[in-house]
């Protein structure tokens, strides 16, 4: 049910005092503190199919391999006799104070990640528990309007994939402000699907079978274009989803879809700086650099790399980044690269299957306890502190 949006506790690396205490009294984590064992023991808890869904990528899922490497041609300098005993994690936002720079990277079929069948609305309970941003994906077991209340206090920002049917665009993102969503984000790369043999293996694709499609089946426009209702009709539901699901939106529709909100408007998939100075001349308040982490085009080039780029693109407007964040070290790189905040993806999918949504904070709080620990370790007391200059490129081991 909802609960109140607690501040978590900080500083966030006390989760690692929490831990040894704990054993002191013979009880040790129940959940993986490590990407490593979070990633095989969900492969063990997750039905295949949705494993495949979560797991795969792209081709031969090169590009999710190279997201993940990317980091390690990174390394943070240490700077000794700093004194960086309180760290400060929070950022601003569009105007909003989070205590951390994280946040929920958007999961269409996070809702088949729970046990319950409801992860959408787990990952909005886990979100405000940690004042978290979740950004939720158009592709939702439950509706908005039931997954925004379980934010509580904490922003949540709605992902639009965006329809070939305007009037069903305008009417997912007037939803959303109502329903209390404080951005729009629009996904670009997703408008077809990527080449996904994991997937196309076993002819897996959820939302073909009906799964994840409750903000369409709800929405009245959505509903006013089908003879039968969906309870009447799933297949045709689902058939109408299908035809007008990914719209090949090119920079003429930007003024289109910067007219329908007064929400701060994100656009995801940016990689280039030129689509990124295009995307601010055209109305944009904030950048996302992201290549979907891998499951839409094997390209190639990890999205780390794009980052530098697009954040001296975007002269000062706010720049998420996500895809291949797999630990609180990544983080603190790609706020150093000048991400104003970090999307966490797979990770918390995969501490969902394992522990609901307790098992999503406990993801979180390992990936902020360790990001909290190495910038007091290596003394850097401020995220302003985490500049391009406290990097060092290094050979990959
Ligand atoms: C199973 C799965 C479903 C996703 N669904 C969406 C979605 O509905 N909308 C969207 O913009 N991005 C979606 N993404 C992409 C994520 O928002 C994010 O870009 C990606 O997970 C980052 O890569 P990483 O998880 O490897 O770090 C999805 C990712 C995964 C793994």
């Amino acid at each position: 049910m909802n609960e109140p949006a607690a501040q978590p506790a900080a500083p966030y690396g006390d989760f690692q005092l929490e831990i040894y205490l704990a054993g002191l009294g013979g009880t040790v984590p129940t959940l993986p503190v490590s990407f490593a064992e979070l990633e095989s023991r969900a492969a063990q808890a997750l039905p295949p199919s949705v494993l495949s869904y979560v797991a795969g990528g792209a081709g031969d899922e090169h590009t999710q391999r190279a997201n993940v490497a990317a980091f390690r041609q990174w390394g943070l300098m240490p700077r000794m006799l700093v004194g960086a005993s309180r760290r400060d994690l929070s950022v601003d936002l569009f105007g909003l104070r989070l205590p951390s720079p994280v946040f929920l990277a958007p999961i269409g079929v996070i809702g088949l990640c729970a046990q319950d069948g409801h992860g959408d609305l787990a990952t909005a309970e886990a979100a405000a528990r940690m004042r978290v941003p979740m950004v939720a994906s158009t592709l939702s077991a439950d509706p908005m309007e039931e997954v925004a209340p379980r934010l509580g206090e904490t922003p949540g920002f709605f992902q639009l994939y965006t329809p070939t049917d305007r009037e069903l665009a305008e009417s997912l993102v007037h939803r959303a402000e109502r329903a209390g969503f404080t951005a729009i984000v629009v996904t670009l790369d997703t408008w077809i699907t990527g080449w996904r043999p994991r997937d196309l293996a076993t002819s897996n694709f959820p939302q073909l079978r009906g799964m994840c499609l409750a903000n369409y089946t709800s929405d009245p426009v959505f509903r006013s274009r089908l003879a039968q209702t969906p309870e009447e009709n799933p297949m045709a539901a689902v058939a109408h989803w299908a035809g007008v699901f990914g719209n090949p939106l090119t920079w003429d529709d930007l003024p289109w879809l910067r007219s329908l909100t007064r929400l701060p408007l994100i656009l995801k998939g940016i990689c280039h700086p030129d689509d990124a100075r295009r995307a601010i001349a055209a109305g944009a308040d904030a950048v996302y650099v992201s290549n979907h982490g891998g499951r839409q085009a094997n390209g190639g080039l990890p999205a780390l790399d794009c980052l530098p780029g697009v954040v001296e693109a975007a002269a000062g407007r706010p720049v998420l980044f996500d895809s291949g964040v797999r630990s609180g070290a990544d983080i603190i790189k790609a706020l150093a690269l000048g991400a104003t905040a970090v999307g966490i993806g797979r990770p918390y999918a995969y501490g969902l299957a394992l522990g609901g949504a307790r098992g999503i904070e406990h993801v979180l709080r390992t990936l902020l306890a360790e990001a909290d620990l190495i910038m007091a370790v290596d003394g850097y007391p401020a995220l302003a502190d985490l500049t391009k200059d406290a990097l060092r490129r290094v050979t990959a081991v």
